[in-house]
C-alpha cells in the first residue's frame, strides 16, 4: 500500500472512498463532515437524524456521492465518545474500515488525521495511528493460496491535511507509523507461515535478510557452538527433531559505547508437538506459531534499526522444534543450563522455559545491562488473562513500569502478574537444582519463577504471550491469524531508554 501525505481539503478530494470520523454523541456534522453534509444535500445529518449513524466506535456508513463530491463515496467511521478517544481507537477504526473497503475492492482511499487536537493526540501521534491501523487491518497471509484474484487491495491511502506547514510532522508520524506496521507484519508472516517452511533454518535465513536489508550484525550459532557454550537446555529441547537448532543474535549499534544496553530475548519453538510428554491433536496447529516471541524479537529489532535510537540492542532467538523422536529428551532426564545449574524434567512440553534458560544465560554472558524475554509460554496465562492481555513479570518494578508505559503507547494490553515467592516452592527437585514444572496452579507464574532463576540479578521483565499471539477474529487492526503482538511495544520500550 501506498500512503502518501497530501496538503488539500478532504472535501475537494479525488478518490475511490474518502473516510471521516464521527464522535458519539454528537447531534450534527462538524468541520470537514459538516462541509461534506451540505455537498451530499443533507445525507448525512439524516443518517444521524435516523439514528443510523451513532457514532459508536468502529460503526462505518458508506454514502455513496453521485457525483456531488470529486470522491466516489463518503465513509463515515465512528470513533466512540470524544472525551474517550485515544490512539488506539484511531487505530482500531481506521483498520476496522480499510479492511472492509479492500474487501469491497475499493482500492484507493483518502482520510484526514483523524482525531488529531482531541483528546491529547497529537497530528503526528494522528498521522502515525492511521498508517499503523490502515496498514495491519488489510493484511491477511495468502502465501499458500494459488487463486489469488478473489481479493481485493487497497493500494492508495492519502492523508490530507490543509495546513502546509504542518506537512513534515504528519510525515514523520506516518513514517514511523510504517515502520512499526511493516515489523509488525513481518513477524505476523513468520508466526502464520506453516512450521514445515518456518524452520530452525529458515528463521535463520529470515535473521540473515533482515541484517542484510537494515544493517544488523548476525552471529547463527549452530549445535557444536551450544555443546562449546554448555546450552545444554536448549539442546534437550532439540534432540528428538532432524531439524538442525538455531541459536540467532543479531545486534543493533546506535550507542557510543561498547555496553549492550537491552537484549530482548524470544522464544523459537517453530513446532510444539509437546515431545514424549505429547500434547492433543485437537488445536496442535497453532503451535506452528510457537515462535512467535522470536518474530516479535526479530522483527522488534529491525524497526528499532530504522528508527535509530542512540542505545545498543541485541535480539537474542533460540529456534528449536519439539518433536517426539527416537532421541528424544524423556521426563526424568536432567539437563545442565548453560549457567551450571541442573534441570529435571518433568514435562517435556515445558520446552520454552528450557530454550529461554539458555538464551538468558546467554544474554547475562553478553553483560546486557536489561533483559525483556517474549515468549507463548503457558495456556494458564492465556485462562488467567483472556487472550487480548499480555501477562508481564519481572524481577525490576521500574523495568516492568518502563514497559507497560510502552505498551499503553502501542495500544498492546498489558497485565503484570505477581511473583511472590511460595509460588517458587513448587520447583523444587529431588534429584536436580530445579524442576522444569511446578504444580497444577498459577502456571504462569511458576514459569515466570523458572526464567528468574536464569535472568540472574540483570533487571528482567517476562511477557506472556501465549494468549495474545493470535487473534480468534477479524477487530480493528487485528486479523484472524497471528497478530504480531508485543513488536510496537519492544520498539517503544527501545525509544523510550534512548531518552
Ligand atoms: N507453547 C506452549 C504454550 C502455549 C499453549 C502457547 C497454548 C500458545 C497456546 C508451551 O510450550 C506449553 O506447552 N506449556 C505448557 C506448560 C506445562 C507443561 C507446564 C502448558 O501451558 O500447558
Ligand atoms: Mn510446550
Ligand atoms: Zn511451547
Amino acid at each position: 500500500m501506498e500512503i502518501e501525505v497530501v496538503i488539500g481539503n478532504i472535501a475537494e478530494v479525488e478518490a475511490d472512498a474518502i473516510i471521516v470520523g464521527f464522535f458519539e454523541g454528537m447531534e450534527r456534522p462538524d468541520g470537514d463532515l459538516a462541509v461534506i453534509d451540505k455537498a451530499l444535500d443533507g445525507a448525512v445529518s439524516q443518517l444521524i437524524g435516523q439514528g443510523e449513524i451513532k457514532g459508536k466506535l468502529n460503526e462505518i456508513t458508506i454514502i455513496h456521492s453521485l457525483g456531488k463530491l470529486p470522491a466516489a463515496r463518503v465513509v463515515v467511521v465512528g470513533l466512540g465518545k470524544k472525551e474517550e478517544l485515544s490512539q488506539d481507537r484511531v487505530r482500531l477504526a481506521v483498520g476496522e474500515t480499510c479492511r472492509l473497503l479492500q474487501q469491497k475492492r475499493i482500492g484507493n482511499v483518502a482520510t484526514a488525521a483523524l482525531g488529531a487536537g482531541v483528546a491529547g493526540i497529537t497530528l503526528e501521534g494522528s498521522a502515525q495511528a492511521v498508517t499503523e491501523g490502515a496498514l495491519l487491518g488489510v493484511y491477511s497471509f495468502r502465501r499458500h493460496i494459488t487463486k489469488q484474484s478473489e481479493y481485493g487491495e487497497l493500494k492508495q491511502l492519502t492523508i490530507v491535511e490543509a495546513d502546509e506547514t504542518e506537512l513534515p510532522v504528519l510525515e514523520q508520524g506516518s513514517y514511523k507509523g510504517r515502520v512499526l506496521a511493516e515489523a509488525t507484519k513481518l513477524a505476523r508472516d513468520m508466526v502464520n507461515e506453516p512450521a514445515n517452511y518456518m524452520t530452525p533454518p529458515h528463521m535463520a535465513e529470515t535473521a540473515a535478510s533482515l541484517a542484510e536489508a537494515y544493517g544488523l550484525e548476525l552471529e547463527v550459532m549452530e549445535r557444536e557452538q551450544m555443546r562449546e557454550l554448555g546450552m545444554g537446555a536448549l539442546l534437550g529441547v532439540t534432540q528428538g527433531s532432524r531439524q538442525h537448532p538455531k541459536f540467532i543474535v543479531l545486534h543493533y549499534r546506535g550507542g557510543d559505547s561498547a555496553q549492550i544496553d537491552l537484549a530482548l530475548v524470544g522464544k523459537g519453538i517453530t513446532f510444539d508437538s509437546g515431545g514424549i510428554s505429547i500434547k492433543p491433536s485437537e488445536g496442535m496447529q497453532e503451535m506452528k506459531g510457537d515462535m512467535a516471541g522470536a518474530a516479535a524479537v526479530m522483527a522488534a529489532i529491525s524497526a528499532i534499526a530504522q528508527l535509530k535510537p542512540k542505545l545498543n540492542l541485541v535480539a537474542i532467538a533460540p529456534c528449536a522444534e519439539n518433536l517426539p523422536g527416537g532421541e528424544a529428551l524423556k521426563p526424568g532426564d536432567v539437563l545442565t543450563a548453560m549457567n551450571g545449574k541442573t534441570i529435571e524434567i518433568i514435562s517435556t512440553d515445558a520446552e520454552g522455559r528450557l530454550i529461554l534458560a539458555d538464551a538468558l544465560g546467554y544474554a547475562n554472558k553478553l553483560g546486557a545491562k536489561l533483559i525483556v524475554d517474549v515468549a507463548t509460554l503457558t495456556g494458564a496465562c492465556h485462562v488467567a488473562l483472556g487472550d487480548e492481555c499480555s501477562g508481564v513479570f519481572g524481577n525490576n518494578q521500574e523495568l516492568v513500569d518502563r514497559l507497560i508505559a510502552a505498551s499503553v503507547d502501542a495500544g498492546e494490553l498489558m497485565w503484570q502478574l505477581p511473583m511472590y515467592e511460595q509460588a517458587k516452592e513448587q520447583l523444587k527437585s529431588e534429584v536436580a537444582d530445579i524442576k522444569n514444572v511446578g504444580g497444577k496452579w498459577g502456571g504462569a507464574i511458576t514459569a515466570a519463577h523458572f526464567l528468574a532463576e536464569f535472568a540472574g540479578e540483570t533487571p528482567w521483565v517476562h511477557l506472556d504471550i501465549a494468549g495474545t499471539s493470535l487473534s480468534e477474529k477479524n477487530r480493528g487492526y487485528l486479523v484472524k491469524g497471528a497478530t504480531g503482538v508485543t513488536v510496537r511495544t519492544l520498539v517503544n520500550l527501545a525509544l523510550s531508554l534512548a531518552k
